[in-house]
């Protein structure tokens, strides 16, 4: 069941676009509300043990009633593949995994990322690695930086080929703060005036890692197509750094100005954390961020992450 069934399109049929003087680039009048909403198509039709309900009209649904700790079925796999391709962040509250348990459910759904950061002896691989916000006597902090996680962004867009997704868990949760927000870049895209779409739709924007300037950079399509719903959409946010073939200043005015659209909070979706709660992304058709508030850095915030390896974005 494919909820939003296209044709998926071919990479390069799009002739028009450089044709076009690139310094006439305008993204047009914002989009109604009205017109952000995606169907609502339940993943979990006629599976009765599951529960799920969407948590915004832009993106995410969650989910209920199954213990993700365990090996999947291939009917639960394929039922949550669903969801996720339907609204592209799902959320299993009331999760109880060790480290090895969510490496092993990111598992389900593809080659699992290795932890960059290692233990010295090498060990323990197949886990999902820790995230805090501790400083090196255990308190709370906020680590702000260019590359820091509060800037808009998909996960690792400066490699060849960026994850497909990433799954979050929290240990730890703080009372308040701490949040996470999500934009959907697809219904962005699909919200652009049609002769923005036709001018953007052969550029290519560049990536480098906001925390190391020193390494190469790769480009990637600025619309992106799903591989597999066939859905276009919008890639950038931080790690961008400009537009190939486009003056610098105007390719990141141009990137700013796609930003500040794709995340309006008609596309959005803010994920308040439970202890428990395995969130798990498509960073093929989002962007997203840490919420950056006056009590971000209050409380401890521990989780642990796994993300699972994608293919060249086309
Ligand atoms: C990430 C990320 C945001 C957060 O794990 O990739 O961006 O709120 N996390 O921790
Ligand atoms: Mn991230």
């Amino acid at each position: 069941m494919n909820p939003s069934p296209r044709v998926p399109a071919k990479a390069g049929t799009h002739s028009s676009a450089l044709q076009e003087p690139l310094a006439s680039i305008s993204i047009g009048a914002f989009p109604d509300a009205a017109e952000a909403a995606e169907p609502w198509v339940p993943a979990f039709a006629g599976m009765t043990n599951y529960v799920s309900a969407p948590l915004s009209p832009a993106l995410a649904v969650k989910i209920v009633g199954i213990d993700i700790s365990r090996p999947l079925s291939a009917d639960d796999k394929d039922a949550i593949w669903r969801a996720f391709l339907a609204h592209h962040v799902v959320v299993f509250p009331h999760q109880s995994l060790t480290r090895e348990q969510q490496f092993d459910f990111a598992a389900h759904f593809g080659e699992v990322e290795a932890p960059e950061a290692r233990r010295a002896n090498g060990k323990r691989h197949g886990v999902a690695h820790v995230m805090a916000n501790l400083d090196t006597n255990g308190n709370p902090t906020v680590r702000y930086s260019p590359a820091a996680n509060y800037h808009w962004h998909t996960d690792k867009p400066y490699q060849g080929a960026p994850p497909i997704l990433t799954t979050l868990y929290a240990v730890e949760a703080p009372p308040s703060g701490g949040d996470t927000e999500f934009a959907n870049t697809a219904l962005a895209y699909d919200a652009l005036p049609e002769e923005t779409k036709r001018r953007i739709a052969r550029l290519r924007v560049v990536f480098r890692p906001a925390f190391d300037v020193s390494q190469p950079e790769v480009d990637h399509p600025l619309v992106r197509t799903h591989p597999e719903t066939g859905r276009k959409a919008l890639y950038l946010g931080n790690h961008s750094t400009k537009i190939l073939g486009m003056p610098e200043p105007e390719g990141r005015a141009l990137l700013r100005e796609l930003l500040d659209r794709a995340t309006q909070q008609q596309f959005n979706y803010r994920h308040r954390w439970q202890v428990g709660d395995l969130v798990m992304w498509d960073n093929r058709c989002l962007v997203h961020r840490a919420v950056l508030d006056s009590d971000t850095g209050k409380y401890r915030r521990v989780m642990h992450r796994s993300l699972v390896k994608g293919a060249v974005p086309v």
